[in-house]
Parts: structure tokens; sequence; C-alpha cells
């Protein structure tokens, strides 16, 4: 189904494609995010079980200008991985700057298509062993059709990268998206609205639940296609947790793991052992709610999900063949920001959460450099005069505390 507000929301990407992203940059960085981290697929959608050479056959549905596409694309190359990315998207403009940025990187593993999303099961694309579906379900008309419309072409066994937005973090938005849409209707071009979200930004009453609201800067950073995303959206809905899970139900799908998985984890914030215990006793998604509500901070729900006749085994960290990884930063860089008393703090959109890690930690990190088995890491150590028991303890905490913020992953295996 599409409505009059879609044909409104395809005009607003055709006219601000989103994010604002210029070609010229990817000569400088990679843009690398959650969902669709291949490291990320790796071992949270496959449980690091499929095998690294194993092509990887991904779809990254409302692509936009290409953030999802480039980074998976440039990952699986690295890797000489020959799976393919097919980018999708309606917005013929955003598809041509996620074009340019894959010309100016030399990507060739990446097939074009512009088309729906609602489309999917006629399109003779597919089957797909992972899909990218980040910050677009919560724009369409009906968002379980979109999500049916991807399920239909995931591969058995196949995973999907999600985000949706999230109400609570949120607060704010839909008060001046409500202001805006009196002051300058969606029927207005988008230009015209525009130039009255910016008059509107101008003197926003200080009481105003926006300003109030660290986590967003879309509106005042990220230029005319921020502002109008995050304000001037004909349609966008939030997601509590329950209500998400409640989505992917309605195609069969479930949560194989929200990013980062501790933010989701009650006990992080209930320190008092009796709500703890409490806390404990809910089910999965029950617990990630209670999280939510506590925390009240999430904006986004980013999630990896599985079919839920399908959910994922992940490898053993403690068996002898593990390859521990870092997700991204090296351990020699993260361990400069471990505190003398042992903790490494995190911040979750300005929400501290800090972790506790065992003295043997900076040692370990620095030695994880994804070829390392835990074997050759016990091995390693024991040459430094580690007790090899002694090893796997420390290991077993390390991994223990680091993998819920997503920082120690295990590696898939190479063959
Ligand atoms: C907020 S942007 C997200 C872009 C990208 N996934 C990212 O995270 O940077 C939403 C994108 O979804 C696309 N879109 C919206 N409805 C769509 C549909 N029915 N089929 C395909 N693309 C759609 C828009 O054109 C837009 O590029």
């Amino acid at each position: 189904m599409t409505d009059s507000t879609d044909a409104q929301l395809a005009a607003q990407y055709e006219a601000y494609p989103y994010p604002a992203r210029d070609p010229k940059e990817e000569a400088k960085r990679l843009i690398i995010g959650s969902p669709s981290h291949l490291r990320e697929i790796d071992y949270w959608v496959f449980g690091a079980r499929r095998p690294q050479a194993q092509p990887l056959q991904a779809l990254v549905a409302g692509g936009g200008t290409g953030d999802g596409t480039i980074m998976l694309a440039t990952h699986l190359s690295r890797r000489g991985n020959a799976g393919r990315v097919t980018y999708l998207d309606r917005s013929l403009a955003a598809m041509r700057i996620a074009r340019a940025r894959a010309e100016a990187r030399n990507l060739t593993n990446i097939d074009w298509v512009q088309g729906s999303i609602l489309d999917l099961p006629t399109l003779g694309l597919g089957p797909f062993d992972y899909i990218d579906c980040c910050g677009v379900l919560h724009h369409l008309p009906e968002p379980a059709a979109g999500l049916a419309a991807l399920e239909v072409v995931l591969a058995p066994g196949g995973g999907m990268g999600l985000m949706v937005y999230a109400p609570h973090g949120r607060t704010g938005v839909y008060m001046v998206q409500d202001a805006l849409a009196l002051l300058a209707p969606p029927d207005q071009t988008p230009a015209a609205r525009i130039e009255v979200g910016k008059r509107v930004m101008r003197h926003l009453p200080e009481s105003n639940w926006l300003r109030f609201n660290r986590n967003f800067s879309d509106h005042i950073s990220g230029g005319d296609a921020g502002l109008y995303d995050l304000l001037l959206n004909p349609r966008d809905r939030a997601f509590t947790v329950s209500d998400f899970a409640a989505l992917l139900g309605t195609s069969g799908m479930a949560v194989a793991a929200f990013m980062e998985p501790m933010r989701y984890n009650p006990a992080t914030w209930l320190p008092d052992p009796k709500l703890r215990a409490r806390a404990a006793s809910l089910s999965a998604t029950a617990q990630a709610a209670l999280a939510e509500s506590l925390t009240g901070n999430m904006s986004v729900h980013i999630a990896y999900c599985r079919r839920a006749a399908e959910p994922v085994t992940r490898a053993d960290p403690m068996a002898d063949t593990a390859v521990p990884v870092m997700r991204e930063v090296p351990g020699s860089e993260l361990v400069k920001s471990i505190l003398p008393n042992g903790q490494l703090p995190f911040l979750f959109d300005g929400l501290r959460a800090p972790v506790s890690l065992p003295p043997q930690a900076p040692a370990i990190l620095q030695a994880i450099d994804g070829e390392r088995t835990v074997a050759d890491l016990a091995a390693f150590f024991a040459e430094r005069g580690m007790a090899a028991d002694k090893f796997r303890r420390a290991w077993a905490e390390v991994f223990a505390a680091l993998e819920p913020v997503n920082r120690v992953l295990l590696a898939a295996p190479k063959g």
C-alpha cells in the first residue's frame, strides 16, 4: 500500500537525500556503525560459525546515501569475500550519491536497484543471507508489510540488521513535528517547509523538550537533509521494545541481539539485588522493555534478527579453537581508556555505564589480533608466566564484560 503521505516521503528523499554525504569524503574516512559491520554480522547473526570465505549475499533495503552499503561492501572486499551487496532505494537522488561514493572507493561488488521494498517479492532479487534495513521501516505506511517483503527474500538461516526509532529518546521530536505540520503542512514543497522549519528552530521556546534532548544534532548540524528528516518527516513512528517485538512477530522474526546488549540488560541499571532477581525472571523481551523504560533515553533500536524458528547458536568463547577479535577499536587503543580502578567507562547517549575488568585485561586485549585462537593466547601468556587456568578465568571475565558492549567478539572461521 502507498498513500499521499508516502508520496510526500518519496519527494523528501528525492529533494533531500539522507543522510547528507559528500563522495569526496571517501578519500578520508570510512563511516562505520551498526547494523552491518561485517564482524557484527559474523558474530551476532551467524554466531561466528559461518566461514569467512563463504560468499555473503547481502541486501541493503532503503540504502539512502550509502552508509551501510559502502561499509559492508568495503568490509567484504577487504576480506576477499566473493559475495555482493544489493543496494535498493526508491530515491534516485540518494542512489546517485551512494554510487558516487562506491566509485570513489573503486568498489565493484555492489548491484544498484532503484525500487520499492514493497516490490521485493516480485523484483527477482535474492535470496539474501543478510538484509540491512536501517531507519526505513518506521517511515513505511505499513511497517509489517515492509518487513514481510524483506522476509520473503531472506535465505534460510539468514538474518537481518534492523534499526527503528524508539520513543523515549525522541522526546520533543514529535512535538516539534506537530508544530511544523501546522505551520508548514506536508503538502507544501520540501523547500518551503525547510524554510519554515529553520524559522521555527531559531526561536524554539526554551521549555520545548527538544532543547533538553541531547540525543540529536541532526537539526543543528545535519544540514537541510538532517532538519527535514528529523522534524519535517511526513511519516515516522517510534517503536517501544514491545512494539518492535510485535512487529518482528508478524513475519516470524525475533531479536538475536540488540545493540549493545548491555544497554538492554536491566541488570545494568538495577544495582539492587532484589530487583535484579525479579528482572531476571522476566522474558527476554520484557527484560529489554524494562531496560528501555528504566533508562528512558533510547532513541533507536538497532537489532540483529533471525527467524524465530532459527535461533542463533553462538560459538563457545572458551573453546580452544575460538578466535577473539576486536570489533573495531584495537586492544592497544581500548586499553588507554581503562581507569586506574580497572573500569572501562561507557557512555550510552549520555548515560554512564562503567564496565569492570580483571587486572589481566590490558595484556589480553593487546594480544587479541583476530588470528590467535584461545589456545594460542593461553600458550602466549603461559610463556610470559601466566598459568593456563589463570588466563582462562581472566579471558572469561574479559569476554563477559566486553562482548555485551560489542567491543570484543569472536571471529568467524576462515575456511
Ligand atoms: C532515513 S533514510 C535511511 C537511509 C539509510 N538506510 C541509512 O541508514 O543511512 C530512509 C531511506 O529509505 C528510503 N525508502 C523509503 N521508503 C522506501 C520504500 N518503500 N522502498 C525503498 N526505499 C524506501 C528513502 O528513499 C530513504 O533513502
